[in-house]
């Protein structure tokens, strides 16, 4: 059997050297034209399960399914050509066993032709990340704030601000890096411990509310876009104010059909000529 169709798209392997080397550009992504979009300026597109918040309007991201997951990985692969693409295995479908972590992972990566997975947690995910990666599923970890376990936390609030958490984060980045991980992601706590992992590890570290301490960065883009609320977290820079362009063209647009000037003569289709 050969491999007719080579590929541009950044692997695993490329992006585990990039440690210590030029920043990563991850961004979230999790439509096609989206992912079409952002692909020629990220090195990797995560199809988070931030979607359940961002795009299905829930609370938390406990209610995604891995159904949901699935479809929205396999339409960032169709839209992306050189990005990675991480799809978040979403709560409940990897905490449970280390074998129902590898048939779930195993459809996330059938099914949707993405290059690795996601999982959260810290020491307790060890066993697991090494199960995966052992069997041929790359894995990114993800420590420090865990948006699956905001209902344990209490909210969303910065993590590790004491020295016995700080301690505890330090040691679940250097479990979950030892099983196997092929780069962690760090979400919501101080530079200083951001800094001690990314020294830890030997793999990319992945800032999020993480400083730039850390071997890239990655944003929720609807944040970035300023697409998704008008709550920015302290976190977020905004980069564009989507959400703002997108009202001013629905105003625009309800203003021309209630005064019929849209659609205007060029929108209308004339008697076809024989
Ligand atoms: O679900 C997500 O978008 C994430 C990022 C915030 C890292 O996990």
């Amino acid at each position: 059997m050969s491999a007719s169709k080579t590929t541009a798209r950044m692997s695993v392997p490329a992006l585990r050297a990039r440690k210590g080397g030029e920043p990563i550009v991850c961004l979230t992504a999790y439509t096609a034209p989206v992912a079409r979009l952002l692909d020629p300026h990220v090195d990797l597109l995560l199809v988070g399960d931030s979607l359940g918040m961002v795009v299905y309007g829930f609370d938390s991201t406990l209610p995604v399914t891995l159904d949901l997951m699935i479809a929205h990985g396999a339409a960032v692969v169709r839209g992306s050509q050189r990005a990675c693409v991480v799809v978040d295995l979403p709560f409940g479908s990897y905490q449970e066993s280390p074998q129902a972590a590898f048939r779930n992972a195993a459809r996330v990566m059938a099914e949707t032709g993405a290059q690795a997975v996601k999982l959260e947690g810290g020491a307790e995910m060890a066993e697991t990340v090494a199960f995966l990666t052992s069997r041929g599923v790359p894995v990114m970890g993800h420590v420090g704030l865990l948006p699956q376990s905001v209902n344990a936390l209490g909210g969303y609030k910065a993590v590790g601000r004491d020295p016995a958490s700080a301690e505890r984060i330090r040691d679940d980045a250097r479990a979950i890096a030892e099983a196997g991980a092929f780069s962690l992601v760090i979400e919501g706590t101080m530079e200083s411990l951001a800094r001690q992992i990314t020294e830890d590890v030997a793999v990319p570290t992945i800032g999020i509310g993480a400083s730039p301490a850390c071997d890239g960065q990655v944003l929720v883009s609807d944040d970035m876009l300023g697409l998704f609320s008008d709550f920015q977290p302290k976190f977020v820079k905004r980069y564009a104010q989507l959400g703002a362009a997108m009202g001013e063209a629905a105003a625009a647009y309800a203003a021309e059909v209630k005064a019929r000037t849209f659609p205007g003569p060029e929108h209308c289709f004339g008697v076809k000529k024989s």
